[in-house]
Formats: C-alpha cells, sequence, structure tokens
C-alpha cells in the first residue's frame, strides 16, 4: 500500500506517463503480412521529450498511429502493454479515447497537406478542436487560437484564422 502523505506525496515512485512494451504492427498486404513494427518498447515521462528515429520505412508513424488509435482499419496492434495514464490504449472504448486525443494526446501529422480539412478555414479547425475539449464560449475559444497561433511564430494571425488550408504554406499548416 503506498504511503500517501497530507502534502501528496507518494512514495511509490511514479509511473510513467506513456508505457509501450512489445509493441506490433502488423498489415495484411498482396504477399502475406508486413510487420510494419516488431515489439519496440519504450517509455515516456511526464515533461520527458523522446524521438524516435530510424531510417524511412522503419514503423516511427505507424508508431505514433498505434498509440493514436488511427492505424489503417486493417491493422493489426497486439502489445504486452500500452498504458496512457492508466488507460489501457488496447482496450480503451472510442469514446474515451476520442476524449483523449486532441485533449491529452495529440499528433502533428507528416504531410500536412492532408492533415487539415480543405473545406474549412483554419479558424473554424481550431476552434472545433477546443470546443470539443472545453466549455468555452465561440469567442474564447477564437481568442484562444488566435493566441496560439502567435505563440507559434504565426504572424497576421486574424487573418490566417479566415484562410483555407491550400492558402497557407507547407510550414504554416505544420505548425
Ligand atoms: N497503409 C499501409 N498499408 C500497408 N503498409 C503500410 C501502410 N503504411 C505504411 N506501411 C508500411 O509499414 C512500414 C512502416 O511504415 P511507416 O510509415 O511507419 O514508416 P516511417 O518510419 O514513418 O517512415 P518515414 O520516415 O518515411 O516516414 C513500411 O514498410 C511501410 O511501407
Ligand atoms: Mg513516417
Amino acid at each position: 500500500m503506498s504511503n500517501q502523505s497530507s502534502a501528496g506525496r507518494s512514495t511509490a515512485p511514479a509511473s510513467p506517463l506513456l508505457s509501450v512494451k512489445q509493441l506490433r504492427v502488423d498489415l495484411p498486404v498482396a504477399k502475406g503480412t508486413l510487420h510494419a513494427v516488431r515489439g519496440i518498447d519504450f517509455h515516456v515521462e511526464r515533461g520527458e521529450m523522446l524521438c524516435l528515429v530510424g531510417e524511412s520505412g522503419c514503423g516511427k508513424s505507424m508508431t505514433s498511429l498505434a498509440l493514436m488509435g488511427l492505424l489503417p482499419r486493417k491493422a493489426q496492434i497486439s502489445a504486452d502493454c500500452l498504458n496512457f495514464d492508466g488507460v489501457d490504449l488496447l482496450t480503451v472504448s472510442e469514446r474515451e479515447r476520442s476524449n483523449l486525443r486532441g485533449a491529452r494526446m495529440a499528433m502533428i501529422f507528416q504531410e500536412p497537406m492532408t492533415a487539415l480539412n480543405p473545406a474549412y478555414t483554419l479558424g473554424n479547425q481550431l476552434c472545433e478542436a477546443l470546443r470539443r475539449h472545453q466549455r468555452v464560449s465561440r469567442k474564447a475559444a477564437h481568442d484562444r487560437a488566435l493566441y496560439l497561433l502567435k505563440r507559434v511564430g504565426i504572424s497576421a494571425a486574424e487573418e490566417r484564422m479566415r484562410q483555407y488550408p491550400h492558402q497557407l504554406s507547407g510550414g504554416l499548416r505544420q505548425r
């Protein structure tokens, strides 16, 4: 039993924010099965930054997509442990995953051209994500989105908010 003091300190070491043990992703292809990820282990502590580095096709994107629950439908995923802050990502419901995604876990996709919806303005898409997770007014979401655009060094942020993805450069889209 952990010894929880009144100051909220515990004697037990805090578990990592993200634990990945023996993650595997298999994809059925014409010639059989493609083992896109073959048993990767890593963990990320709170406040820690971890970089996965490897040659093209080694499975970095598949690993990330597996964590986000965004693998192609045909993909088969297995792991000894896939845990984010106490949530088992292998068995989490779609509803709970959707509550996590965009609030506590997020992904900046490799291809910024297809990551944004071409039919909606940048402002629309940013505000939608904010309002999906927080009970805030349209105005408050707009102000927050504007603040965030400025934080990542985007000039003329008001104008950018009204623009569609095709009107932005690749670097702007990725930011
Ligand atoms: N939708 C898919 N269907 C079948 N195989 C796929 C699919 N997407 C990726 N793969 C294969 O899975 C393997 C891992 O690909 P992944 O995209 O994770 O590589 P990566 O490390 O992100 O590479 P890069 O550095 O080029 O982005 C590769 O062999 C790739 O060809
Ligand atoms: Mg990739």
